[in-house]
């Protein structure tokens, strides 16, 4: 990503995403305490002093209350602003009832330290796969139209582009052209930011920094045509944001994995 000249950013953001939380405190995905791998992951990214948390989906596995009262209590230890979109495994209603409040957040957009933050909701209710609402479509390009001077990230649950995993490639953005149609004609839009695929993904379209981010839990192995685990720890991503409109980031994972992962599950 193209690196600024020596000045602050002028906000640190933590992407965390498919936290997989259930209503069980204790509840495992395969194999892995997803509430244990969040709390450590958590702690991590702390570190580096984050100004605000963009939390991109499959933030419970089950929906459940419980699930998101769990991430309000462990976000809230950051005492620091988290802005959450659903994913395939959430309950869009369940969620917006749920993370709305301190220090959790779901909105549209946000302008901050002179970016805008645009969200776009892509999950279809009782769907794996993802789809951009119309109405979701046009509320980005107004977000984008009524903000020409700033630059901006967008954010959302499933891949726009294809990560080179047949299984999870038939789970990504089926209307991605509608989106790019939108995101091609604001030029100030600097990067596209999902989660869904359980692993880091960095590609450059145009002036357009296009990122996955690994799971705060178990990753699942880069361009397996089949379902398949990675040995990876759990993780999550960085982006500073600078005054001159660049950005930096970069994946920060655990030392190592908290706990055993099935790993030869075939499925999730
Ligand atoms: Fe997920």
């Amino acid at each position: 990503m193209a690196a600024p000249s020596g000045n602050a950013p002028v906000l640190r953001i933590a992407q965390i995403t498919d936290t997989h939380l259930h209503a069980d405190p204790d509840g495992r995905l395969l194999g892995l305490n997803t509430r244990v791998c969040l709390e450590q992951v958590v702690e991590l990214a702390a570190r580096r002093h984050p100004q605000l948390v963009v939390a991109t989906g499959d933030l419970t596995h089950d929906a459940s209350p419980q699930g998101y009262q769990q991430l309000q209590r462990i976000f809230a230890a950051l005492d620091i602003p988290v802005y959450c979109l659903p994913g395939n495994h959430d309950e869009r209603t369940a969620l917006q009832d749920h993370l709305d409040g301190t220090p959790c957040h779901n909105r549209s957009q946000l302008r901050i330290g002179g970016w805008l933050l645009a969200f776009v909701d892509s999950t279809v209710s009782g769907a794996e796969g993802g789809h951009i609402a119309a109405a979701e479509l046009r509320q980005l390009d107004a977000a984008l139209a009524q903000a020409p001077t700033l630059p901006a990230i967008v954010w959302l649950h499933h891949q726009p582009v294809q990560v080179g995993s047949r299984w999870l490639d038939t789970m990504a953005v089926d209307n991605a052209a509608d989106f790019f149609r939108i995101i091609d004609r604001h030029r100030q839009v600097r990067a596209v930011v999902w989660g869904h695929v359980h692993q880091s993904f960095e590609q450059q379209r145009h002036q357009v920094a296009l990122l996955a981010t690994p799971s705060t839990c178990v990753q699942f192995r880069p361009h397996s045509a089949e379902f398949a685990i990675d040995p990876t720890p759990p993780g999550y991503r960085w982006i500073d944001l600078y005054a001159d409109g660049t950005l930096r980031t970069g994946v920060e994972r655990l030392a190592s994995i908290p706990g055993v992962v099935e790993a030869h599950s075939s499925g999730y």
